[in-house]
């Protein structure tokens, strides 16, 4: 079974640093990751400026890029103006966002979860009329930072909504990075009693480095092959006092590659896009990968 990823370290890795990153280091990093193997990128966020202003050059990086056929281009939309962002700059696929937790969606939207699942109808709409494929995340999946354990049936439940309003997938977002294993068996248990795992993705953070065993384990005990890394570990939410950079891309490479699972990606590459990123900042952004930890002493 090949394993796919999407690459959210140019949005996910980037929207919560506070340095200035300038465009075409943004648009090198993506044009980077793109001749990494991966299947699809995650570029940038339609969402409002003065949300998350790390971002508000998304039109700019989607025009710059250089797409390069068979790979994915999206991003992450919060509303119709978001859409009609996204459009026009002819992305391949938005990604919608709500949560299973009422206190974490609020902070991060402005609104109830019900609300902003309501707001996604007539985007889902006028985005399958414009041919796009459409992904929902539901953040806080495992725990919330200030809401604690959230309930599997409350993930099922807003899953339920968000395939019923047509979305194509689901990502599963361990937001706060505080999933174990254990609970990762929990909510597939649950989700995947109604759903397929062809539908499911998981979206872990790796706070307290336990990312790996996470994709390891709903890899190996219930066949999910879709998940989303960052390049170099990059990432947080600017909306979770304390939330930390995604699963390295180059550390579930190495993982599934040892495995003897196939993932088509050169970890080398996905290094050096994240690489663009440190220079950029000049050094204020690390690496944060175990990977790139043990490129830089020379050997793998
Ligand atoms: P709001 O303030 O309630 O909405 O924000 P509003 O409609 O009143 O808009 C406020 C201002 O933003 C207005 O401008 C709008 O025009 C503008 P003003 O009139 O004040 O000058 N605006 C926009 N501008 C550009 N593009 C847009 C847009 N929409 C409104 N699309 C809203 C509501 C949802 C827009 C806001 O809360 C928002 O943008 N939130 C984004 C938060 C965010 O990006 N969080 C991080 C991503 S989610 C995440 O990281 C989790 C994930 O990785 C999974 C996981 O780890 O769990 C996906
Ligand atoms: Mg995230």
């Amino acid at each position: 079974m090949r394993i796919r990823i999407t690459e959210v370290g140019p949005r996910d890795g980037l929207q919560n640093i506070k340095v200035p990153i300038p465009t075409d280091a943004k648009v090198r990093m993506v044009d980077i990751l793109s001749e990494s193997g991966v299947e699809e990128v995650e570029v940038s966020s339609f969402v409002s400026p003065k949300w998350v202003p790390q971002l508000s050059d998304a039109e700019e990086v989607f025009r710059r890029i250089k797409r390069r056929e068979g790979v994915i281009y999206s991003a992450l939309v919060p509303n119709l103006r978001g859409l009609e962002r996204a459009l026009s700059v002819g992305v391949d696929k938005i990604a919608l966002f709500t949560a299973a937790s009422e206190t974490f969606n609020r902070k991060n939207t402005n609104a109830t979860i019900e609300e902003s699942i309501r707001r996604f109808i007539p985007v889902v709409r006028e985005a399958r009329n414009s041919g796009l494929v459409v992904r929902g995340y539901i953040s806080t999946a495992f725990h919330c930072y200030f809401e604690g354990r959230i309930p599997p049936e409350k993930v099922l439940e807003v899953a339920v909504r968000l395939f019923d309003i047509g979305v194509d997938e689901v990502s599963l977002g361990d937001t706060t990075g505080r999933a174990v294993p254990e609970d990762v068996k929990r909510l597939l248990e649950v989700i995947l009693r109604d759903f397929p795992p062809q539908k499911i993705v998981l979206h872990f953070h790796d706070t307290y480095g336990m990312g790996i065993a996470n994709v390891w384990t709903a890899y190996s005990e219930f066949g999910i092959n879709r998940f989303d890394s960052s390049a170099g570990g990059l990432g947080g939410c600017p909306f979770v006092p304390g939330a930390s950079g995604n699963v390295a891309t180059e550390d579930v490479v190495f993982l599934f590659e040892q495995s003897g699972v196939e993932t088509g990606i050169d970890l080398r590459r996905v290094v050096e896009g994240a690489r663009v990123i440190v220079e950029a900042t000049d050094g204020c952004v690390g690496l944060q990968s175990h990977i790139s930890k043990v490129l830089e002493r020379g050997r793998l």
